[in-house]
């Protein structure tokens, strides 16, 4: 494979240019949007300030959309960029013209259309608060070009099954494919692909409700993607493979996994990576707490698409997830809650206390008693610190009085606990904190979720090698 294709690296300066005109962009177009978007009505109470729902400061609400468009825009001018070589080429009467690589055009070309599908879906969103029921079948239809481009660039529907299971399956006497060391999943994995979008776009728009939480998780997993991406274009010096000890047969300063179509892969990824960080910090500046201005479900879901596009198209999906640990834990600690084994409230956003002003874990009440398999998870999450429960007291009825009736907690009998999100166990487990001290530690447990990510993808690297 001819790889580097040395033409292509003005590109990638370019595309750094384009990231830096996000950022500017995005900072200097917020300030400029915000009263249209106040005047259209399109605002939210900023909860987590004296005040709260009923006379909190209003802030501009779905300011995704702006940062989204400008994006968008800029990725469409930056099209011509990554095949330019061709036209220098080209123009020289077509003497030597090289065949155009339509492969990734229509990679590039694809990742727009489920973008621009998301920013419409979380747009929708944020102006009529659509039913899950109704929004999450929505990023499985925008999968669909993406998979058909996968599976035209020859997807592969494997995955590679560590040694050490492939012998414990093989001596349990089990059918010779089920451990083989590669096993294809045939269907599934497209179905574990179309269902990608769905998690990535919504795990973050439920890690949610402080100021600056929204928009610093795509940030830093932006962040690890270009880093990961970088693992594979030859850029590294060789000295410093020296030291590293990393041993190179194919020279050239590359990684050793730097191999063929993989390499171009990630080139496309970090070309969708760059600018997104560019809007992501500039945005961030202006969701800082206090924030000026709210993401909303637009940001959540475009941020949320650009990921699921690369890793798909980058057959990279499983790093991808790898880098959504926080988001992974918050979904498995949610589902109790998006379920409706236990009570949900409409916002699960930590409680602001006034006469502290720190944020202190929010509650979820019941009024009647959660079921028998709601109360065994609740107990088991008490257990392992990542809820706290209130039980009733005695009843303080006179003892001739009215007996009580069923629907009054008897007790000992569950009466609330706090809500199952990550942003609350931070609170239970580290007590009150400022609003921008806990934005700050969900950035943390994310960089710390990446740092696990790398070590699992290059230490343990093969159980989860090959994509
Ligand atoms: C998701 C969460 C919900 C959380 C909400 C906060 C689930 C299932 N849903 O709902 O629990 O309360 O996000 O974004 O977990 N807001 C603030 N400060 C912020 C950001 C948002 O006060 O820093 C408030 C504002 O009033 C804003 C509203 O949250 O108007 C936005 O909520 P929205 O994004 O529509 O909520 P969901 O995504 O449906
Ligand atoms: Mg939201």
């Amino acid at each position: 494979f001819p790889f580097p294709p040395q033409p292509t690296f003005p590109a990638l300066q370019a595309n750094i240019g384009f990231s830096l005109l996000a950022l500017v962009g995005t900072l200097l177009v917020i300030p400029k949007v915000t009263p249209a978007f106040l005047a259209k009505n399109i605002k939210g109470r900023d909860l987590l300030k004296p005040g709260g729902r009923t006379s909190g400061p209003w802030v501009p609400e779905c300011l995704g959309l702006p940062c989204a468009s400008l994006y968008l825009l800029l990725m469409m001018l930056f099209i011509p960029f990554p095949f330019s070589h061709i036209f220098q080429v080209s123009s020289n009467n077509g003497v030597g013209r090289e065949k155009f690589p339509t492969g990734e055009l229509t990679f590039y070309l694809t990742s727009l259309l489920s973008l621009l599908t998301a920013t419409m879906l979380g747009f929708i969103d944020d102006l009529f608060d659509i039913r899950w029921r109704h929004k999450l079948p929505i990023p499985l239809i925008a999968a669909v070009p993406t998979l058909l481009v996968y599976y035209a660039t020859g997807g592969w529907t494997w995955v590679v099954l560590p040694e050490c299971v492939g012998k414990l399956l093989r001596s349990l006497g089990l059918p010779g494919w089920i451990g083989a060391p590669v096993i294809d999943l045939h269907i599934f994995y497209y179905l574990y692909l179309v269902l990608l979008p769905t998690f990535t776009t919504n795990s973050i728009n439920i890690l949610a409700g402080i100021n600056g939480v929204e928009v610093i998780q795509p940030l830093i997993i932006a962040m690890s993607v270009t880093l990961n991406d970088l693992l594979f274009l030859p850029i590294w010096p060789e000295w410093l493979l020296e030291f590293l000890g990393i041993e190179n047969p194919a020279g050239g300063r590359m990684l050793p996994w730097a191999v063929g179509q993989v390499v171009t892969r990630h080139l496309m990824s970090l070309y969708f990576m760059i600018p997104l960080i560019g809007v992501c910090a500039g945005f961030l500046w202006h969701n800082w707490y206090p924030a000026r201005a709210f993401p909303g479900d637009t940001l959540c879901y475009f941020t949320g698409m650009a990921f699921s596009a690369v890793a798909i198209q980058g057959h990279f999906s499983k790093t991808m997830l790898l880098f959504f640990l926080p988001q992974i834990f918050n979904f498995v600690l949610s589902c109790p809650q998006l379920f409706h084994l236990v009570p949900c409230p409409r916002h699960r956003l930590p409680h602001f206390n006034p006469e502290t002003g720190l944020l202190e874990p929010s509650k979820a009440i019941f009024k009647k008693r959660p079921s028998l398999l709601g109360r065994v998870i609740l107990e088991v999450f008490q257990v392992l610190g990542l809820t706290r429960l209130e039980r009733a007291g005695a009843p303080s009825v006179p003892k001739d009085g009215p007996s009580l009736s069923d629907s009054q907690p008897k007790e000992g009998d569950l009466t609330s606990a706090t809500n199952l999100t990550l942003i609350n166990v931070l609170l239970v487990r580290l007590g009150p904190l400022r609003e921008p001290t806990l934005c700050l530690c969900v950035g943390a447990v994310q960089v710390a979720g990446s740092a696990v990510a790398f070590g699992i993808r290059y230490g343990i690297g093969s159980l989860v090698y090959g994509g």
